[in-house]
């Protein structure tokens, strides 16, 4: 099985990325958090930072844009490639209100001669190769079968597809029934995405789809980031690596970032996953949230790591 870390945005930017791949290096692929395609011709300081070539090193990363003009993705594509990068995710996903309501992301979904006019416009241009991250619609899941048509015209590197649709958000469960068609529909590979949190998650959908070879997951792993350790080789994840793996994350966060604030609100939306590995640990989520200063921080974590354990039994979604 080939593993890919999803993009979550503000969680998986360069910092976690590396740490990740420093401690447990069995990623196939990361993908950076949504970058905006517009007409702007220089990247924004985080973005670029993200996706520099001397911030990944070692790692595969493919970078993902967000946009509904194709020339903006074009033009956006040639400064990715002269970067280095052969291979640029297009997202069709994501439900934020404020994405959706531009057409954008999974609102670009239900706009679909105008997808179709967009992918036929950038795959001629063929600046790199291309792969889509896709909900299986924006409001009902029979879309997909239109929208499975349109992604059929083109030879999209990888189909990622995440079957919920906009509405869902990332609520209800998946639905493997348009999963299972998508396999027998699609022309192009496809990888699957979503709610695969715990072993025994990643051993049922393996029974169900054997035929799947690519799966990528994002909140299991920001939880467990010892995740596919523990599926491929039964390695449990240590809570002295975990330690090891937050205070690299924590030094370096403190190292690029300005103010203390801005550092513990990117340890606390991290500690929102994986504080589930935790036996005991409503108490001290509670008191890593309220901290409001390093030193507060630092205790509370400190005393969740002497005073309990990693688990591994939660779901965290
Ligand atoms: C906080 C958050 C941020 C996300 N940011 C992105 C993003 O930038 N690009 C994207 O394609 N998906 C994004 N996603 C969706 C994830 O990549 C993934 O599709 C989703 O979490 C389902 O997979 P999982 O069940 O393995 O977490 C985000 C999800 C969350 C919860």
């Amino acid at each position: 099985m080939n593993f890919y870390f999803a993009p979550m945005e503000g969680l998986t930017g360069y910092i976690y990325r590396n740490a990740h791949h420093a401690f447990f290096n069995n990623i196939d692929k990361y993908f950076s958090p949504f970058i905006i395609a517009n007409q702007s011709e220089s990247f924004k300081t985080k973005e670029l930072n993200d996706i520099l070539p001397e911030n990944n090193e070692g790692l595969v990363l493919v970078p993902q844009l967000l946009t509904n003009n194709a020339k903006d993705f074009i033009h956006t594509s040639k400064k990715m490639k002269q970067m280095g990068y052969n291979e640029i995710n297009l997202n069709l996903g994501c439900p934020s209100g404020t994405v959706v309501s531009k057409h954008r992301g999974s609102g670009f979904l239900s706009k679909r001669d105008e997808l179709d006019a967009f992918l036929d416009e950038i795959f001629t241009s063929s600046i790199t190769k291309i792969s889509v991250k896709t909900r299986i619609g924006k409001d009902q899941p029979e879309e997909f079968y239109d929208l499975i048509e349109i992604f059929n015209k083109y030879p999209i590197e990888e189909l990622i597809i995440h079957p919920r649709i906009q509405k869902d958000f990332y609520k209800n469960k998946p639905n493997m029934k348009i999963f299972k068609e998508a396999l027998i529909l699609s022309k192009n590979p496809v990888c699957y995405n979503g709610d695969i949190v715990t072993v025994e998650d990643y051993k049922n959908f393996s029974a169900d789809f054997p035929s799947v070879g690519t799966l990528m997951l994002g909140r299991g792993l920001l939880a467990n980031p010892g995740l596919i350790s523990d599926i491929n080789n039964n390695i449990k994840l240590d809570k002295n690596t975990l330690k090891d793996f937050h205070d690299k994350i924590y030094e370096d966060y403190k190292r690029v970032l300005f103010g203390d604030r801005n550092v513990l609100f990117k340890m606390k939306e991290l500690w929102f996953y994986m504080i589930s590995v935790f036996s005991d640990n409503a108490k001290y989520a509670k008191k890593i949230k309220k901290s409001e200063r390093l030193y507060d921080y630092e205790e509370a974590v400190s005393s969740l790591f002497k005073e309990q354990d990693v688990i591994i039994l939660t779901r965290v979604v």
